[in-house]
C-alpha cells in the first residue's frame, strides 16, 4: 500500500535572463556565475503570479488543458500517461516562500482556478526544502486516512503536490551575490494511494538551527497600527481630514492611520530581535530580498544532503548505490558534485537541470524530476531520491519508486 505517482508536471515564465542581460544590472559576468554556480540563464515572471505558474504545472500534472491567463506567457511541459478526473483530486499541498497573498491559502485559489471542488488545501513554507516536507505531508495524510482507524479523518485517495515560486520578488537585484542565482517556475506531482503498491517508500526530514542567520527574509508587510502599548491611539484631526475626503462612505480608507506614525510593527519587530536578523532596510537597503551567507549556506548543504539521501535511504531499505537516480536541489552546481563525491556516486547519478532555470526554490525538485522522466533518465518503475535544503535550515530527503 503505497502513495503512487500518477502524473508530473512543470512550468516556467517565457522570459528568459541570460547571465549577460545581469552584466547590466551588477558588476559580475557569464564566466564567474557558470563556473562558480552552473547557471546560465534563469526564466523570470513579470505578469504570471505564483499561481499561475503552480495552476499551469498542475494542469500538466493532472493530464487538462493549462488555464489561459490573460497577459500570462507560460512555458510548460508534463508526463500524464492517463488525464485525471479533476473531482478525484481530494488534497492539495502547495509548498512556496513566495506566496501571491496571506489569506486565502495559494492553494485554495490554485484549486478554484483548476476546479479541485473535492480537495482540501493548503500552503507549506518550508524554504527550498518545501517539496520534500509538501510529499511527505501529503503521504502521511494519505497513510493515516487508510489505517484501521482511518475512518475517523477525511479520505485521502488523491493528492496533488505543488511547489510553485516567483523568487525573483525576494531577489536584490543590486546584490551580485545572490541575484545571478535565482529564478522563477513551479512543478507538480499527483500521488494516488493503490493497495500493493509502494511509491513514496520513505521520507527524512529536518531542521538544523540555523545560528548564523545565514539564510533569511524579512516580512515588510504591516498595515498601520492605531495601538501603542496604552491602547487605541486615535488622532481625530487626522480622522476628520480623511473623513471629508472620503466621498463614498463604504470604502475604508485607513490611509489617515499612517499619519500617526504608527505603521511599524512591533511583533515582526520581536522576531527579528529572536533570529537577530541584520536590519538593513533601516540602513538603507531593500527589505523584503533574501540575505545570504553563501559560503556558510554551502557547507551546510554538501553535508545535508549526504545525510538525507543516508538516511532516507535506510529507512526504505535501498542502497544509495542501487537509487536509478538522485533528483537534487537545484542551488549550485557545485554543491551536487560535492554531494555527489560524499555519496560516492557519479555525476551521472544525478538530475542537473539548473543550468537554464537556476534556484527556484521548492519548486526545483518536481521541476527536474518532469526533466529527468522526459530525458529518459528515469522511468515507471525506477528508484529515485528527491533531496533537498534550504533556510530553516531545513534539509530532507523521500525515496520513491516512480
Ligand atoms: N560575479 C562576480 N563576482 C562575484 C559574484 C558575481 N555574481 N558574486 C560574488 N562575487 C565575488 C565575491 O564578491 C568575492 O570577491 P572577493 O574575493 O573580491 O571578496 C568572490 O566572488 C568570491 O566570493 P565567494 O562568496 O567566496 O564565492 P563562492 O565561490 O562561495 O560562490 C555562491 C558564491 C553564492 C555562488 C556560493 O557560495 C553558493 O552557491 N552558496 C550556496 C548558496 C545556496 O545554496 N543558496 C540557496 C540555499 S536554498
Amino acid at each position: 500500500m503505497g502513495a503512487c505517482a500518477m502524473g508530473f508536471g512543470k512550468a516556467v515564465p517565457g522570459l528568459v535572463v541570460h547571465n549577460e542581460d545581469l552584466e547590466k544590472l551588477v558588476q559580475t559576468d557569464d564566466e564567474w556565475i557558470v563556473t562558480r554556480t552552473g547557471i546560465s540563464s534563469r526564466h523570470v515572471s513579470v505578469n504570471e503570479t505564483m499561481v499561475d505558474l503552480a495552476a499551469a504545472a498542475a494542469a500538466e500534472a493532472l493530464g487538462m488543458d493549462v488555464p489561459s491567463v490573460p497577459g500570462a506567457n507560460i512555458d510548460s511541459a508534463g508526463v500524464c500517461p492517463e488525464p485525471v478526473d479533476p473531482a478525484s483530486i481530494d488534497l492539495v499541498v502547495l509548498t512556496t516562500i513566495t506566496p501571491d497573498v496571506l489569506v486565502p491559502s495559494n492553494a485554495a485559489a490554485l484549486k478554484r482556478m483548476l476546479g479541485l471542488d473535492s480537495a482540501v488545501a493548503f500552503d507549506v513554507n518550508a524554504a527550498c526544502t518545501g517539496f520534500v516536507y509538501g510529499v511527505s505531508v501529503a503521504e502521511s495524510m494519505m497513510a493515516a486516512s487508510h489505517t484501521a482507524g482511518g475512518g475517523a479523518r477525511n479520505q485521502y485517495n488523491r493528492a496533488l503536490v505543488v511547489s510553485s515560486e516567483r523568487l525573483t520578488r525576494l531577489t536584490d537585484w543590486q546584490d551580485r551575490n545572490t541575484c545571478v542565482l535565482f529564478g522563477d517556475g513551479a512543478g507538480a506531482m499527483v500521488l494516488e494511494w493503490r493497495d500493493g503498491e509502494q511509491g513514496v517508500m520513505s521520507s527524512y526530514l529536518k531542521n538544523d538551527d540555523d545560528d548564523a542567520n545565514s539564510l533569511t527574509c524579512r516580512q515588510s508587510y504591516s498595515s498601520p497600527l492605531p495601538f501603542d502599548e496604552n491602547g487605541v491611539v486615535c488622532d481625530e484631526e487626522a480622522k476628520a481630514a480623511h473623513d471629508a475626503r472620503s466621498d463614498d462612505p463604504k470604502v475604508v480608507d485607513y490611509s489617515y492611520i499612517a499619519s500617526l506614525g504608527l505603521s511599524c510593527d512591533p511583533a515582526a519587530g520581536r522576531a527579528d530581535d529572536l533570529f537577530d536578523i541584520d536590519d538593513r532596510a533601516s540602513r538603507g537597503g531593500p527589505e523584503q530580498v533574501i540575505y545570504m551567507n553563501g559560503q556558510k549556506v554551502f557547507k551546510f548543504a554538501a553535508k545535508a544532503m549526504e545525510n538525507a539521501v543516508r538516511q532516507a535511504c535506510e529507512r526504505a531499505g535501498v542502497a544509495v548505490q542501487d537509487v536509478k537516480a538522485i533528483v537534487p536541489h537545484q542551488a549550485n552546481l557545485r554543491i551536487i558534485e560535492f554531494a555527489a563525491k560524499r555519496l560516492d556516486l557519479p555525476l551521472d547519478a544525478f538530475q542537473v537541470s539548473i543550468g537554464h532555470t537556476g534556484n527556484t526554490s521548492s519548486s526545483c525538485l518536481p521541476m527536474a524530476l518532469v526533466d529527468a522522466i522526459s530525458s529518459g533518465k528515469v522511468s515507471h518503475g525506477d528508484i529515485v531520491v528527491l533531496v533537498a535544503f534550504g533556510g530553516g535550515l531545513t534539509s530532507g530527503a523521500a525515496v520513491m519508486r516512480l
